[in-house]
């Protein structure tokens, strides 16, 4: 069937597997272009059909050869509707990697339960021994515990006070004010159970229990900072929160892996547009701005760059891993530089309705958000019919 993007608020209801295909060529043609890595040769990613995730996983897979592992949530297609864009993302993915004679096996699942993590566990045994970077990359509105059964939901509030300030409907481009209440009874805890750390450690402790983790193996997971412009609502707020607890977590696997000399890491990541953050107030205003200024300087990165600085300037250069006085590895580098920052805050201050097309990248933010779902690739012919019934080729 032709499909076009259809759109309900901040979220595309179709996705395009050509395009999908395509979003996967030009990363992994990225991540060849930057030559080899000396990296992990057994990974498994947590996360991995889209955003950063998907992006560690395209690096590790043909920066160093690695054999992967893929853990997301996805929906498959049924007739007459399409897949979710991560399912596409994945599917083309293993088609890439085993032409390049590289393993990839994928589990479609939640994460979150005691069952996805045994099959994880019961495939890794039978296929891989052990690995030696574990990647945890989850990006989740709910999870519901696997002791208590309670279903939490994560929100996106400030602590305190209530939080006003200018955000942009990203499709049609109108900047208004808005005002978000505080967070309530309850808001910071399940936040903190749904992004914080414990899931992590729970895979972490399963996967070292089962001799799953090979001497020296390493762990990632993905955290945020940002600027002062949106801190009452991200870094201060309940998703900061469980930030800081994902971070916190780190040291306490890095404590627990001392026998095999294994290690724990946060990696502070750039602002990008993805479905998570695109649902975000105020955060697509701050990164059309935040666009335009990067591209202006020539320091524009998506997940895939930021991925592959990732290995090859930081976990994989030979030397020590560089951390920051809170031991957080930092490619947020070039987003937290001072000129960008005081750049972006005196564009915030002028930003209306009327300029945001000019002195923003709205067309950048657009395009990305267009580009997660398949769509806007030079390459595709969108007016063909797609086969939209595509395979994840190791999930039967
Ligand atoms: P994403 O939405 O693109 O990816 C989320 C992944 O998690 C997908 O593979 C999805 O299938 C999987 N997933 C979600 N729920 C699941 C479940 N219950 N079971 C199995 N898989 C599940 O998100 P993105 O943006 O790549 O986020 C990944 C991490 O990076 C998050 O911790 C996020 O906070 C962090 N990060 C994101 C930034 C951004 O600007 N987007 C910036 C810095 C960090
Ligand atoms: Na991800």
């Amino acid at each position: 069937m032709i499909i076009e993007p259809r759109m309900r608020g901040f979220i595309c209801l179709t996705a395009h597997p050509d395009g999908a295909a395509q979003s996967i060529k030009n990363q992994i043609e990225y991540i060849k272009s930057k030559g080899s890595i000396n990296g992990a040769k057994k990974v498994l990613v947590i996360g991995a059909s889209t955003g950063f995730g998907l992006a560690s996983r395209v690096t590790s897979a043909f920066g160093s050869g690695a054999a992967t592992i893929g853990v997301f949530f996805e929906k498959p297609p049924v007739e007459g509707k399409t897949a979710s864009p991560g399912w596409y993302n994945s599917a083309a993915f293993e088609k890439e990697a085993h032409a390049a004679g590289l393993y990839a096996k994928s589990i479609n699942g939640d994460a979150f339960s005691k069952e996805i993590k045994q099959q994880t566990i019961d495939l890794i045994k039978a296929d891989l021994g052990q690995v030696d970077l574990v990647i945890y990359s989850l990006a989740s509105p709910v999870r519901q515990h696997p002791e208590t059964g309670v279903l939490h939901r994560s929100v996106l509030k400030p602590i305190g006070g209530v939080y006003t300030n200018k955000t942009v409907d990203f499709h049609t481009g109108k900047v208004s004010e808005i005002s978000i209440q505080p967070a309530q009874d309850g808001d910071i805890e399940n936040t903190v159970a749904v992004m914080g750390g414990e899931d992590w450690a729970m895979w972490i402790d399963a996967l070292k229990a089962a001799n799953l983790l090979a001497p020296g193996a390493q762990t990632v997971a993905y955290s945020y900072i940002g600027p002062s412009l949106t801190e009452a609502v991200y870094r201060k707020g309940t998703i900061g929160r469980a930030k800081d607890h994902l971070e916190a977590t780190a040291f306490e696997i890095t404590d627990s892996l001392k026998d095999i000399d294994g290690k724990a890491y946060v990696s502070v990541n750039k602002a990008l547009v993805t479905q998570a953050s695109s649902a975000i107030p105020v955060i697509p205003l701050y990164i059309s701005l935040l666009y335009k200024i990067m591209k202006e300087e020539g320091l524009h990165e998506g997940t895939i760059e930021q991925i592959q600085r990732l290995y090859a300037e930081r976990l994989y250069t030979g030397g020590d891993v560089p951390v920051d006085e809170k031991g957080r590895i930092r490619i947020d580098d070039w987003e937290m530089k001072e000129d960008v920052q005081q750049k972006v805050a005196t564009l915030w201050e002028e930003a209306t309705t009327e300029n945001l097309a000019e002195i923003g990248d709205l067309k950048g933010y657009r395009d990305d958000f267009y580009n997660l779902f398949g769509f806007g690739f030079d390459g595709v012919d969108y007016a063909a019919d797609a086969n939209e019934l595509v395979t994840v080729e190791s999930i039967k």
